[in-house]
């Protein structure tokens, strides 16, 4: 999500707790608490910053970034933490690097990773341990990382997320730094073809092109994986969820990969992480005085666009929880909106449909016990044990 590029929301379940007033319900759930939010106001106000919930709002805020800047912090963030002409530049830059031409034909070495690590696992087994092999793997094939880093990085995932799950910004600035500093060996050491190319890359300038800069080529490459290793990991945990509890809808998308209707399975993926997105809120700051859903919000305010409520809006969506794929789509705003939509979707689809594909040819998926949800401020599951039935 990517966060520092992803910004899990502050304060959430503070301000939450408060206006239910010392009730605790299921009050660490952030889809629970981003529900609840919701319901009470498309717009909120708490410990100083903003939320917006609902999905036409969280819409108008994505697409507008000369009102709702992404300028949020003072450390160097490309290209989440840019606007404007600065964004565009750098933005150039990362969408050469996740282009299709260069993404799509790495899609059988996804599903072969995938089908790999899925055999590996036994008949029981937490789908998050598989969804973070899958991650770390893919990830590595796409920008040619060695094996060697891979517990390193799965380490890493799970220091992350108990750091997320903490609230504590030292914890979470600790772990960044942990991840730059695994990010520079793999420079320095081996950076394989990907990598590599990245590494030599130029952006324009007013009087031509020059090289990226070492603290550049850092940020683009935390940004394009820490919090991806993340996102991809609670994603396939939600999509193992959602086979193990949907057996039906699991059968028809089997129907599917047998007869490699992709694009139903890319949309399924969509629409499920839509009903549960594990991508919680990205930070904007406004640079004007501006009224949404009846709420005056001055200038300089920092607001947290809340998307996993914004895709849940009844108002967009009726039952939030209804599985409709082809009716929900045109609002599902899983991978946001406007110039900063996520560069990532296609790598982030192919490494999601290979997951998906190896979870349906294994049988069926049944939950043994109970999943546990993750605290806010992350999203997702802590754990999802399942069992197969071939
Ligand atoms: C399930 C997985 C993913 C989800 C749900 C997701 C979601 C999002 C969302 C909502 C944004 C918009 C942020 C904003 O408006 O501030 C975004 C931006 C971004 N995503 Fe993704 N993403 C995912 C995977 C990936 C992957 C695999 C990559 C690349 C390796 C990636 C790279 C980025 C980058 C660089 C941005 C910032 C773009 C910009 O500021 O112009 N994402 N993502």
């Amino acid at each position: 999500m990517r966060l520092s590029r992803t910004v899990r929301p502050n304060g959430l379940s503070e301000s939450a707790e408060k206006a239910e007033g010392e009730q605790l319900v299921s009050m660490t759930d952030a889809r629970t608490l981003g529900d609840r939010s919701l319901a009470r106001c498309p717009v909120s106000h708490d410990n100083g910053s903003w939320s917006v919930w609902g999905n036409d709002e969280a819409r108008r805020v994505a697409e507008d970034p000369h009102v709702f800047s992404s300028r949020v912090s003072r450390h160097l963030s490309v290209p989440n933490g840019m606007d404007g002409d600065e964004h565009r530049r750098f933005r150039a830059v990362i969408d050469r690097h996740l282009s299709d031409d260069i993404i799509v034909p790495l899609y059988p070495d996804f599903e072969h990773i995938a089908l790999d690590v899925y055999g590996s696992m036994g008949d029981s087994f937490d789908a998050n341990v598989f969804g973070s092999l899958v991650a770390v793997r893919c990830q590595s094939r796409w920008l040619g990382w060695d094996a060697g880093y891979e517990d390193e990085l799965l380490a890493w995932i799970a220091d992350n997320q108990a750091a997320t799950r903490s609230g504590d910004y030292s914890r979470t600035a600790a772990v960044a730094e942990q991840f730059d500093s695994i990010i520079r060996r793999i420079i320095a050491d081996q950076p394989g073809e990907a990598t590599a190319a990245l590494v030599n890359d130029t952006v324009e300038e007013a009087d031509g092109e020059r090289p990226l800069t070492h603290a550049e080529v850092v940020s683009i490459l935390r940004n394009w994986t820490s919090g991806d290793l993340g996102s991809i990991t609670y994603s396939i945990g939600i999509v193992a969820h959602f086979l193990a509890t949907h057996h039906s809808i699991a059968e028809e998308l089997r129907r599917c990969d047998e007869t490699g209707d992709t694009r139903a399975l890319d949309m399924a993926l969509d629409e499920i992480l839509r009903i549960d997105d594990p991508f919680l809120a990205n930070r904007r700051r406004t640079t004007r005085d501006v009224t949404i859903a009846g709420q005056d919000i001055p200038a300089g305010a920092l607001l947290h666009i809340q998307w996993t409520a914004a895709n849940r809006d009844p108002r967009a969506f009726g039952d939030p929880d209804a599985y409709n794929p082809e009716g929900n789509a045109a609002r599902n705003l899983v991978y946001g909106a406007g110039p900063h939509v996520c560069p990532g979707r296609t790598l982030s689809t192919l490494e999601l449909r290979a997951a998906l594909v190896a979870l349906l040819r294994g049988g069926e998926l049944t939950l043994v016990g109970h999943a546990t949800r993750e605290e806010s401020p992350a999203g997702g599951y802590a754990a999802v044990p399942v069992t197969r039935v071939r």
